[in-house]
C-alpha cells in the first residue's frame, strides 16, 4: 500500500458532500445504465468509498436490486458507510451494502471478479503511477464499466484574483505530485494517465469535467478548502510562509462575507470496456477537457 497513508476525516468528507453530488457528472449515468445486466442483482464494488457517498449518489439513480461492496482502508469511515446507507433503487429494488476492510493498492482480479460496475471517488490523483497501472490491469480482467469521479485537474480559479493565487496554486500542485516512500503521487496528471491506461487496456473512455463551484452559500467549505490548500503549498515551498499569512486572513475574510467565488476542477471519467458487437462511442477518446478549470484539493480528498 503506498497510497498517500494520510488519514481523511468524515468531517471533511460531509462538508464536501453537497459540492461533490452538485459537481458529479450526471450525462455519464445514462452510460452507466444502459451498460448495467438487464436482470438480477447487480454487484457495484466502490473503492476507497470513505463514508459511502458514491453509493448515496448513484443507486438511486440506478435500476434493479444492488449490492455494493464498498472498499476502504479505514475502518472509521466504513462504519459510517455500513450506518449511513444508500435509499432505495431508481425503480424502488433493495440496496445492500457489504463494507470490507481493504487495501485498494493489493486487490486481485478474483475480488472484482462479480462486479457489474466499479466505482470510486476522489481518488486517482491520490495513487502512484505504478498503483494506477496495477488498478487498471485488475479492473480490466473484472470486463465491467468504472465510473470514476472527482480526480483533481490542476486547476483553480479564485475570484476576485489576487497576485499571489497563482503561486499557491503552483505549489499546491508541486505538493500534489510530490515523492512518496511508494513513488510520485500523479496528483493533476491522474486524470490524463487513466484516460491513456484503459483506453490501452482496451476500453472507450469518456470524460467530463466536473468542477465544485463555490460561493457565498459555501462558506464553511470554502474556508476549509483553502486552509488546506494554502497550508500544502507552503508545505511543499517554504518560502510562501510569510506571505501566506496575509494573503490567508485576506482570503477567508472574504470567503465570511460571501464575497470569494473559487472554483476548483475535476475531471469524471466512464470507462467502458469494448464489446465485439459494439462500435466505437462517439467523443469517447482519452482526452481531458479543457474547457473547465481544473485544480486540486486540500485534504486527500
Ligand atoms: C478523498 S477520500 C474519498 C472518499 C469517497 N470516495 C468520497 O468520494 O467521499 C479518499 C478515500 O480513499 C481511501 N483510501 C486511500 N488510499 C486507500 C487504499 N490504498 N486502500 C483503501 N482505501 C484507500 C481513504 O481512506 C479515503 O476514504
Amino acid at each position: 500500500m503506498t497510497v498517500e497513508g494520510i488519514r481523511v476525516s468524515s468531517q471533511w468528507l460531509a462538508l464536501r458532500d453537497a459540492a461533490d453530488t452538485a459537481a458529479r457528472a450526471r450525462d455519464l449515468v445514462e452510460h452507466v445504465r444502459r451498460r448495467l445486466p438487464a436482470r438480477g442483482r447487480r454487484v457495484i464494488h466502490d473503492l476507497a468509498c470513505g463514508t459511502g457517498a458514491m453509493g448515496r449518489w448513484l443507486a438511486p439513480l440506478l435500476p434493479g436490486p444492488q449490492h455494493w461492496v464498498v472498499h476502504d482502508r479505514d475502518a472509521d469511515l466504513l462504519r459510517v458507510a455500513a450506518a449511513d446507507r444508500p435509499g432505495p433503487a431508481a425503480d424502488g429494488a433493495s440496496v445492500v451494502v457489504e463494507t470490507r476492510l481493504a487495501d485498494i493498492t493489493e486487490l486481485r482480479v478474483d475480488d472484482l471478479a462479480d462486479a457489474a460496475l466499479i466505482t470510486a471517488s476522489a481518488l486517482l490523483d491520490l495513487m502512484t503511477g505504478d498503483e494506477l497501472a496495477r488498478l487498471i490491469d485488475v479492473c480490466a480482467g473484472a470486463g465491467c464499466p468504472l465510473l470514476l469521479t472527482l480526480s483533481v485537474v490542476g486547476r483553480v480559479d479564485l475570484t476576485p484574483a489576487d497576485p499571489l493565487d497563482s503561486r499557491v496554486g503552483a505549489a499546491f500542485d508541486a505538493h500534489q505530485r510530490r515523492m512518496t516512500d511508494g513513488g510520485r503521487l500523479l496528483g493533476p496528471d491522474a486524470v490524463a494517465a487513466a484516460a491513456e491506461g484503459f483506453h490501452r487496456s482496451g476500453a472507450d473512455v469518456l470524460v467530463r469535467p466536473s468542477p465544485w463551484r463555490l460561493g457565498a452559500a459555501d462558506a464553511g467549505l470554502t474556508a476549509a478548502w483553502f486552509a488546506g490548500w494554502v497550508g500544502a503549498a507552503c508545505e511543499q515551498e517554504p518560502g510562501l510562509v510569510g506571505d501566506a499569512a496575509a494573503y490567508t486572513r485576506r482570503r477567508l475574510a472574504e470567503a465570511r462575507a460571501g464575497q470569494l467565488g473559487v472554483t476548483v476542477g475535476h475531471a469524471d471519467l466512464l470507462v467502458l470496456p469494448r464489446r465485439p458487437e459494439s462500435s466505437k462511442i462517439p467523443g469517447s477518446r482519452p482526452r481531458v477537457a479543457q474547457s473547465e478549470p481544473p485544480s486540486s484539493r486540500s485534504e486527500p480528498g
